[in-house]
């Protein structure tokens, strides 16, 4: 969630300033990159050797680095951050934030960040409820900043009231909630299905292809990344399911069928990317066949086709992308797929080029909608789902 954000994290002088070191070692670990302001009383309660090794940065917190007049470019920072974090922010930096006063490195950067901020106060109860401070942090709300409402419970006084920092978890938390509200699939309800699927010939033999899945999890964990809330009907795959996607393991055309209709309503986007057998034996024997030196002929019949399906049922709103393989008249046959299944878009797979398709890590597609065809040339799988939901970002 965290992975390649810049986060500044500015820490003042209270005796919550111990709790950050915990709050920087997990900010690294879900992947941010965290650079570390600390005010010169800040420094009283945690080291900067503490603070530096955690976060694989040097510490700030002058505006000169050296006796040399080798300054900190406070401006630089202030545009480096995708968000800038104060935790603890005490009384008086709460009161300096709220005036303006650019008396330490932290202010001149908090004044120059053009990103949004987060502040975290820690103070005894009667501070935190003193008319300045409310009238502080209510300032501080209406310039856009946003208050991490500190926690109830034992003060370093001795007294108990409101005024802890809240947790670090709760911090990182709300910092992982503030960029998800951003993502631009937030709120969007994607399924969608991947993988091959086993029609039972006996309890031991199937009818199966050679899916792997590899093109359907990539745009799951695409979605996911981006926002959306991802059910996958999975068919047998060996992929791990991807981070924030809700996956639903199914054998059959038929179970994937009843999975992903029972859910295709509420969906503002489906995508049917599996490759669904088209047919499947008629019965499947209740014990293993055995063979009798006669040949052996099974009749199959074909399955229902999902896709097609949601073409009928699709409403208003709906987006529904569908996959094709094609051998011949690649484009041709396409089309009419995309008309004969109602789908707004038919990826087409190529089985022309070489590291495309079935297994390969690589892909090479071309997006077929009813006005345009757009070629996505070779590329990881990773890299084709990220254009390709980036197509349907536009679209939606
Ligand atoms: N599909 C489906 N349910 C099925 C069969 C296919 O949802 N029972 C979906 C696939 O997931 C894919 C698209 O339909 O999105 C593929 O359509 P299909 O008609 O099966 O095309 P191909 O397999 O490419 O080939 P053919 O035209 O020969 O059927």
């Amino acid at each position: 969630m965290l992975t390649g954000k810049k986060i500044i994290l500015g820490i003042t002088g209270s005796i919550a300033a111990y709790k950050t070191a915990f709050l920087v070692r997990s900010l690294v670990k879900s992947g941010a990159e965290v650079r570390v302001i600390a005010t010169r009383s800040a420094l009283d309660f945690v080291t900067p050797l503490t603070l530096s090794t955690l976060s694989n940065n040097p510490v700030y917190s002058e505006y000169l680095k050296n006796e040399q007049g080798e300054w900190v470019n406070h401006v630089e920072m202030g545009l480096w951050a995708d968000l800038l974090v104060i935790a603890p922010a005490t009384a008086n930096t709460l009161s300096k934030m709220a005036h303006g006063q650019c008396d330490s490195l932290l202010m001149a950067v908090y004044l120059s960040a053009r990103c949004e901020v987060m502040f975290a106060p820690a103070m005894d109860l009667d501070m935190y409820q003193h008319p300045t401070t409310r009238e502080n942090i209510q300032k501080l709300i209406s310039y856009g900043n946003h208050l991490i409402q500190p926690g109830t419970g034992p003060l370093a006084s001795g007294l108990s009231g409101e005024g802890r920092m809240a947790e670090p978890e709760d911090i990182q938390g709300q910092m992982e909630a503030f960029f998800s509200a951003k993502l631009p699939l937030k709120g969007k309800k994607v399924v969608m299905t991947a993988g091959p699927t086993y029609e039972a010939i006996d309890p031991v033999r199937f009818i199966g292809n050679r899916s792997t899945g590899k093109m359907g999890y990539a745009l799951a964990a695409e979605l996911a990344a981006l926002g959306a809330s991802v059910k996958l009907i999975s068919g047998p795959s060996a992929l791990t399911c991807p981070e924030g996607v809700q996956r639903q393991m199914v054998e059959s055309a038929e179970e994937m069928y009843e999975a992903s209709l029972s859910v295709f309503a509420e969906a503002d986007l489906a995508i049917f990317s599996a490759a669904v057998a088209d047919f499947k034996p008629a019965q499947s024997a209740v014990q293993k066949i055995k063979k009798d030196g006669q040949a052996l002929a099974i009749e199959l019949v074909p399955t229902r086709d999902i896709l097609a399906e949601a073409g009928k049922r699709k409403k208003m709103g709906q987006l529904l992308v569908g996959f094709a393989l094609e051998t011949n008249n690649e484009l041709a046959h396409a089309q009419d797929k995309l008309k004969r299944k109602n789908a707004d878009l038919i990826v087409l797979n190529s089985l022309q080029e070489a590291g495309a398709g079935f297994g390969h890590d690589t892909n090479a597609v071309t997006l077929i909608s009813a006005t345009e065809q757009i070629k996505l040339p070779l590329a990881s799988k990773q890299e084709i789902a990220q254009q390709i939901v980036q197509y349907l970002i536009n679209r939606l």
